[in-house]
């Protein structure tokens, strides 16, 4: 399992990569949002400013969303948001019919797409009808209602499995440890982690002791 960054914040990202284990970086408007406090112009131009210096700071895949729900407005932002880094971006669209016919259209233009906010094995086999290149099914939040998100991502890598489809999954709205531990055990193909997750992921309270008495002992050596 590869790990995305659920961020569009850039000094996290400058972080992270510099951690060399990051493989693609998933925004949405609500993080993109964050980032556009106190702005006066067009939200979704100063959006792409933002999506650009990403682009800049790192060569991995950049999921960027539309806001748009109708389908010529779809392809209309995709397009716009395809067009600052052409490899780079991929034009991640929540899964409606009209993202549906969305997708058809970039795909014959030959852009990379994903489905997001899919929280049932039917979504996910309508993405995978649709051969989309990632789903991004939200565990977080089917927790939030009462389900076990995770299991989502038992159903859809079986299945997925089972008919050798081609479409990669991406788990989103991961909220702990837990979340990430099961979507490894599960054989997703991607986890895109929050900032303060991957620190938690890569720390131990046993390897921040041995590390001091490591220190201790090779201190009490040059006395
Ligand atoms: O990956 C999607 C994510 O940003 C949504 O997370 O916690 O708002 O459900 P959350």
């Amino acid at each position: 399992m590869k790990l995305f960054l659920d961020s569009a914040n850039i000094e996290e990202i400058k972080n992270i990569k510099e951690l060399g284990i990051l493989n693609g970086i998933t925004t949405n408007p609500t993080l993109l949002a964050k980032q556009l406090l106190n702005i006066t112009s067009d939200p979704f131009k100063e959006s792409k400013k933002v999506l650009e210096e990403i682009c800049k700071i790192i060569d991995v895949e950049i999921l960027a969303e539309p806001v748009s729900t109708e389908y010529k407005k779809i392809v209309e932002e995709s397009l716009q948001l395809l067009k600052i880094s052409p490899k780079q971006i991929v034009a991640k669209i929540p899964l409606t019919s009209e993202g549906l016919k969305a997708v058809k259209e970039l795909k014959q233009k030959n852009f990379k797409t994903a489905f997001t906010l899919i929280f049932s094995l039917n979504q996910a086999l309508i993405a995978a009808m649709a051969e989309v290149d990632y789903i991004c099914p939200f565990v977080g939040r089917l927790d939030d209602i009462g389900q076990i998100g995770t299991d989502l991502i038992k159903e859809i890598m079986q299945v997925y499995k089972l008919y050798n489809v081609k479409t990669k999954v991406i788990v989103a709205s991961v909220r702990n440890v837990e979340h990430i531990k099961k979507s490894a055990q599960y054989g997703a193909d991607f986890v895109t982690v929050p900032y303060k997750l991957i620190y938690e992921m890569l720390s131990h309270e046993l390897t921040t002791k041995g590390i001091q008495k490591f220190i201790d002992d090779w201190n009490k050596v040059l006395i």
